[in-house]
C-alpha cells in the first residue's frame, strides 16, 4: 500500500518587531495546518528582510533565493502582513514581488496553490483593506485565496508570549484558514495522482 506524502505548506509573515501580532496570528493558522496532517515551513520576519525586488539583475540575495524554492515546492501558502498605512507591508509585498522569479516555471506563480491570507492591524479599516490588497496580490499570481480570509485588530485581540490567542473568536478564524489551505491542497495533490500515468503502466 502506497502512503501519500503531507501536503507542504508555507507559512511566510510578520514584520520586524519582536513578539509581531502578524507573526503570532501567522503561527495560529500555521500550528492548525500542521494538525490537519501538513508538514509547515516557516519564513517570518527579518528573515524575509530581502533587498527592493530588482528586475535589472538576475544575482539574488541567498535569502530571497531559499524564499522562492521554498514558495516553488510548496503546495499551499499563509500569508500575514500587517496593515501599514491602509494596505501591506512594503517587507511583506518585496517578498511577495520575488514571486516574479516563477514566472516561468511549470507551474508559475501561485499556480495551483490554495493561499490563506491574514492582515493584522490596529484597528477594522486597515485590516479590511489590507485583506483585500492580499488577495488581490494572490489572484495576480495566479493563487487560489481560501474562501476564509483573516483579519485580526491589535487593539482588540491580544496574543499571550508563549503566542496563544485568548481572543477565542479569532483564533477559530485563523485556524480555519490553516485548514483551508490543507484541504485544498490534499485534493489537489489526490486529483494530481489520480490523473498522472502509473509507473507501471508500460506507457
Ligand atoms: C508604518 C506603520 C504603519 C501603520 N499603519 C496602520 C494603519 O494604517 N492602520 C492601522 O490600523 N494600523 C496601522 N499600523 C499598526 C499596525 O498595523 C499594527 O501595530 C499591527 O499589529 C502591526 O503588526 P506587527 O505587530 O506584526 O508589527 C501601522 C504600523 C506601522 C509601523
Amino acid at each position: 500500500m502506497t502512503t501519500t506524502p503531507a501536503v507542504r505548506i508555507l507559512a511566510i509573515g510578520g514584520s520586524t518587531r519582536p513578539q509581531s501580532s502578524s507573526e503570532l496570528a501567522l503561527n495560529v493558522a500555521a500550528m492548525a495546518a500542521q494538525a490537519a496532517g501538513a508538514e509547515v515551513i516557516s519564513i517570518t520576519g527579518r528573515a524575509l528582510m530581502f533587498p527592493i525586488y530588482d528586475t535589472e539583475t538576475t544575482h539574488r540575495d541567498p535569502l530571497a533565493l531559499d524564499f522562492v524554492e521554498k514558495v516553488r515546492t510548496a503546495h499551499g501558502i499563509l500569508i500575514a502582513s500587517p496593515g501599514y498605512h491602509g494596505g501591506i507591508s512594503g517587507m511583506m509585498k518585496n517578498a511577495l514581488d520575488y514571486i516574479e522569479d516563477l514566472r516561468e516555471h511549470d507551474p508559475s506563480y501561485l499556480d495551483g496553490r490554495s493561499v490563506g491570507c491574514i492582515s493584522v492591524a490596529y484597528g477594522w479599516q486597515a485590516t479590511v483593506s489590507t485583506l483585500h490588497q492580499l488577495r488581490q496580490v494572490v489572484h495576480a499570481l495566479r493563487g487560489w485565496p481560501t474562501p476564509l480570509g483573516g483579519t485580526v485588530n491589535a487593539s482588540v485581540t491580544k496574543f499571550d508570549a508563549d503566542g496563544s490567542c485568548q481572543d477565542t473568536g479569532a483564533a477559530e478564524q485563523l485556524a480555519i484558514i490553516g485548514r483551508q489551505v490543507v484541504e485544498f491542497a490534499q485534493m489537489r495533490q489526490a486529483s494530481t495522482d489520480a490523473t498522472a500515468p502509473s509507473a507501471n503502466s508500460g506507457s
